[in-house]
């Protein structure tokens, strides 16, 4: 099936399932295009959330087929340097806590290039990456990184047992949010992970993306946005607790949890998720009418931001996308920013240049186009990256140009 209609909570099963933010319907944001393709009408499916009044958990109200979105992925984190400071903390903070030797076994779920496993490796541990997107496995493997191109469920997690046996450290980073059923990847997990192992995961973190707007880190591929009540309630049923949670700055907020099997004695490590929990109350998470709210803000900005771009328009300003994220592409779509506003977007993974963006078909170039042609305004759309394009785009603004960053307030910089 190309596409499912989600019908009860994917992490409790409740059908009290309330609808909010309506996103209408679109490409998948990563689905760029091959100038041949331009003319080949694109598929279009329905972007919208629900939010489960018994457990929590915010969701999306499709599911697309895995295989049409992470088959052939163009996304890669290893062009952003955040992304890789992020990734040598991770790393760090694992080897502190586990001294790993070279006979422990690291796999990361969702390992996309093989980049968080390589630095695994520089302590000369055993990796395995699992991804089943076929063209990132192939640059995984060319880089040393052994990659098994599969989905990640119970039967995959039965298969890679027997060839490489139990994990030390199971990871997942971003890639949570992309896999339907959640009951499965405990279950895997906890088929693969030794006894004292670690599970370390990784997602944008609702709070955040309540409070800051960030509307647009909602697409096809995220299936769930989690807080710490209903991820608890699914870890538990499975077994494990918290042992850590860091929150990181990384794409525009997001969260650290370590899982280990849980002991007789619970950790001291409550009183934190206790607090984090309480944190999310206070901010509305499990109150319906939050979302409502949610859905309006996106409105307003939707009205300021084409209007403020409209206007500059009028002016007859020169105005480039800065970032072919996923999420741009959500923003250009539902607030129909098209090429007569937007000449073009520069990007740095070389995947996406020279090819054009799902839905307003706006042609992806590299990133030394911006200097030379010198626009009038940059809207930076992969806002999460906005200090390190600045910085990386010194020249640019010395020269006069300056950006916008919509998200999460409009900001001319
Ligand atoms: P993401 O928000 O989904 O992580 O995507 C960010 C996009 O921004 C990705 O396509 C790479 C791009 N990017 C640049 O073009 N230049 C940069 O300096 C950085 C950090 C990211
Ligand atoms: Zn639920």
């Amino acid at each position: 099936m190309e596409v499912e209609a989600v019908r009860k909570c994917r992490i409790c099963k409740s059908k009290r399932l309330y609808k909010f933010l309506d996103l209408n319907k679109m490409p998948i944001p990563n689905g760029f295009l091959p100038k041949e393709s331009l003319k080949v009408p694109e598929k279009k499916y329905e972007l919208a959330c629900f939010y489960c009044e018994n457990c929590g958990l915010v969701q999306l109200t499709t599911v697309v087929n895995p295989e049409i979105m992470f088959k052939n992925y163009v996304y890669i984190p290893s062009t952003a340097k955040v992304m890789m400071n992020n990734f040598s903390n991770l790393v760090y903070t694992v080897h502190q806590e586990m001294r790993f030797n070279k006979d422990s076994l690291v796999i990361d779920i969702g390992s996309n290039d093989g980049s968080l496993l390589t630095f695994f490796k520089s302590f000369e541990t055993r990796v395995l990456g699992i991804d089943p997107a076929l063209n990132l496995a192939t640059v995984a493997r060319m880089n040393g990184i052994p990659t098994e191109a599969v989905l990640f469920n119970r039967k995959t997690a039965s298969s890679i047992l027997k060839k490489h046996g139990k994990a030390d450290v199971i990871t997942a980073t971003n890639v949570i949010a992309h896999i339907d059923d959640l009951h499965q990847v405990f279950q895997g997990v906890s088929t693969l992970l030794k006894k004292n192992g670690m599970f370390i995961t990784e997602f944008p973190y609702l709070l955040d993306l309540v409070a800051k707007n960030q509307f647009d880190t909602i697409y096809h591929e995220h299936l769930s946005y989690f807080s710490l009540k209903p991820w608890k309630f699914l870890l538990e049923k499975f077994g494990f607790e918290i042992v850590k949670a860091q929150r990181l700055l990384i794409h525009g907020g997001s969260i650290r949890l370590t899982h280990k099997r849980k002991k007789k004695r619970s950790t001291s490590f409550k009183k934190t998720i206790d607090y984090l929990i309480n944190l999310e109350k206070r901010n509305g998470l499990y109150d319906k009418t939050t979302y409502d709210i949610f859905a309006k803000n996106v409105d307003s900005l939707k009205k300021e931001l084409t209007t403020m771009l409209k206007e500059l328009k009028k002016k007859k300003m020169k105005i480039v996308g800065y970032g072919a994220a996923a999420k741009g592409n959500v923003l250009t779509n539902f607030f129909n920013i098209g090429t007569s506003v937007l000449d073009y977007i520069v990007d740095s993974t070389p995947f996406k240049q020279g090819l054009y963006t799902p839905g307003k078909k706006i042609p992806v170039y590299p990133e030394n186009r911006i200097l030379k042609d010198m626009p009038d305004y940059v809207l930076i759309l992969a806002w999460n990256f906005a200090d390190e394009i600045i910085e990386k785009q010194q020249k640019y603004r010395k020269k006069g140009g300056k950006f916008i960053i919509p998200i999460p307030e409009i900001k001319i910089v």
